[in-house]
């Protein structure tokens, strides 16, 4: 089977545009030089594309600075550094059965070496979080909220907004807990502003609603914690290099060694891409729109396969992110089918993600999960329909 309808956009996106490609090719034969460690052009030009980057991101998730931005090697670095760089002994954190293991994982790993507690907050049987629950388990000690914008396993979006605002109601906004968003599934695709939503920290890849290659991802950390958070990582930052201690300012004490900068360039042209053509607020208009198309389209398709169940189907605001199970028939062998005989790239199991499948009722080997990007057509979910039809008659 020479096809090749790709629908694990959830994991990274592809194709990745041809502009992308080419501003890495460009970047590593004409360029190729480190960022901050020179005063020669090459150096400066490298240094120039890494502003810019940060600059861009500030401006799509409408931060007041681009130094507010340190970039990672992709989402899973970012939430790693945030938490064992904020994270003190004796601090309570809130968080959700939604999340991904990169969040869950890391704070499992905390609390195991009693370094934290932590407070896991149950979802609904669409895999939504109330914000009541979010609230009614914040602690005397509750130091954070880590909380996944939209889950990897069902696309279920969670009210971010109303959360940051209840969270500032309640306890007001420097005395309220730290507000993480684990934005992995929704840069890119859903508007997320961290001053409208009172975030104080925000991770994300690059590499999937943000047209970057793979191992790219930004933390954002709002400007009066910089003074809170430590560096995980040490070694050369191309400053204060006399000294043996690290340097401690944000962002580039968190970006020791040298950066994957061609990876950057990358990113820096597909993200440019679009908002070239109109401003970031508009292109996430415009993307969320097409999201919404595309879960609708999605889910309605699904819904109609007999022998398909949909699992833990959101009702509330969704990405087009779907997780299924076959009657009879193992997600891993229903996702081997319709590679080899039908073309069609899809992912089965658990997604990275332990605790969701609980609450939303998947079968225990896990879920086929079919996710779609922005190069998704309606002729692909249709091939989808006909292949999964086929596979249950
Ligand atoms: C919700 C969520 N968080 C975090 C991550 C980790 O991102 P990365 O693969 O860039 O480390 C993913 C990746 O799929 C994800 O879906």
């Amino acid at each position: 089977m020479n096809r090749r309808i790709y629908l694990d956009h959830a994991a990274t996106c592809f194709p990745k545009p041809s502009i992308v490609l080419d501003a890495m090719h460009s970047f590593s034969t004409s360029v190729e030089a480190a960022v901050g460690r020179g005063v020669y052009r090459s150096s400066q030009n490298s240094s120039e594309i890494v502003s810019r980057l940060r600059r861009e991101i500030a401006n799509w998730i409408d931060a007041k600075t681009a130094e507010e931005i340190s970039f990672h090697a992709g989402g899973t670095e970012a939430i790693n550094t945030a938490l064992f760089g904020i994270l003190r002994p004796g601090d309570h954190v809130v968080t959700t059965a939604v999340e991904h293991n990169s969040v869950l994982r890391p704070l499992h790993h905390l609390a195991d070496t009693k370094v934290i507690n932590w407070t896991v907050v149950p979802a609904d049987s669409h895999g939504h979080i109330s914000a009541d629950a979010i609230l009614q388990a914040i602690q005397p000690h509750t130091r954070m909220i880590a909380l996944v914008h939209a889950s990897n396993v069902n696309g279920a979006v969670q009210s971010i907004d109303t959360i940051g605002k209840r969270l500032v109601e309640d306890f007001g906004e420097s005395n309220k807990p730290i507000f993480l968003c684990d934005a992995a599934q929704t840069f890119g695709h859903l508007r997320l502003s961290v001053t409208d939503s009172h975030l104080d920290v925000l991770a994300a890849p690059g590499h999937k609603g943000g047209r970057g290659p793979l191992g790219t991802g930004f933390l954002y950390v709002r400007r009066e914690l910089h003074c809170q958070i430590r560096p995980t990582v040490f070694g050369g930052t191309g400053t204060h290099s006399e000294s043996l201690e690290m340097p401690r300012e944000y962002p580039v004490s968190f970006e020791a060694g040298n950066m994957n900068v061609p990876a950057l360039a990358g990113w820096l042209a597909g993200i440019r891409s679009r908002s070239q053509k109109s401003s970031a607020r508009a292109a996430l208009k415009e993307s969320s729109e097409s999201m919404k198309t595309l879960a609708t389209e999605l889910y309605g398709r699904l819904r109609e396969v007999r022998g398909v169940r949909v699992i833990g189907e959101p009702h509330e605001l969704f990405l087009p992110v779907a997780s299924i199970a076959i009657e009879g028939l193992p997600a891993s062998d229903a996702a081997m089918i319709l590679d080899t005989e039908f073309g069609i790239e899809v992912r089965s199991g658990l997604h990275c993600a332990a605790l969701i499948h609980e609450w939303i009722g998947s079968p225990p080997d896990g879920t086929l999960r079919i996710s779609c990007g922005e190069s998704t057509t309606l002729q692909e979910l249709d091939c989808l329909a006909d292949a999964l039809k086929e596979i249950c008659e």
